[in-house]
């Protein structure tokens, strides 16, 4: 059985929450001053980072989740079990709604590690953060 804290469990979470904050660094974040980082861990072990990608167009601004999920899906992976945030927030920053969404596709049972930069942190499974999801089976008609 598999316990639910482990030294090697630590080990794991302290490098995604790394890459995150490395991968923040090259935030593209001109017009909101927030630069946000995200870092995925594919189900083969591999890691995916993502940083929030902003525009002139204010609306077309891509958060760091939703772009670390296209470098998963490009690289071939489709499911993956943890991914950890990163942002200089008062509280472990919250995914917004539309990244729930999309981390649900991938990683329904997935871990949502969350951070800031003094260090709190929060955990929660993806399928609690966004209940009642949309999922593939409402696509099918009654
Ligand atoms: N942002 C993310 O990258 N991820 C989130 O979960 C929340 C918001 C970005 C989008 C925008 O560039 C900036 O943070 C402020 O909303």
């Amino acid at each position: 059985m598999t316990p639910l804290w482990s030294p090697e469990d630590r080990v794991n979470t302290d490098e995604l929450f790394e890459a995150a904050l490395v991968v923040r660094k090259n935030s593209y974040s001109p017009y909101s001053g927030f630069p946000v980082g995200a870092a995925i861990r594919g189900a083969s072990g591999a890691i995916y980072v993502g940083t929030n990608v902003e525009c002139s167009s204010l609306g077309l601004t891509l958060c760091a989740e939703r772009v670390a999920i296209g470098a998963m899906v490009a690289h071939g992976e489709t499911q993956f079990s943890a991914v950890a945030v990163v942002a200089d927030t008062q509280r472990p920053v919250p995914p917004c709604g539309a990244c729930r969404q999309l981390l649900h596709e991938f990683g329904p049972d997935a871990r949502v590690l969350l951070g800031n930069l003094t260090g709190a942190r929060a955990e929660f499974l993806s399928r609690d953060l966004l209940p009642e999801a949309f999922t593939a089976a409402d696509l099918k008609k009654s």
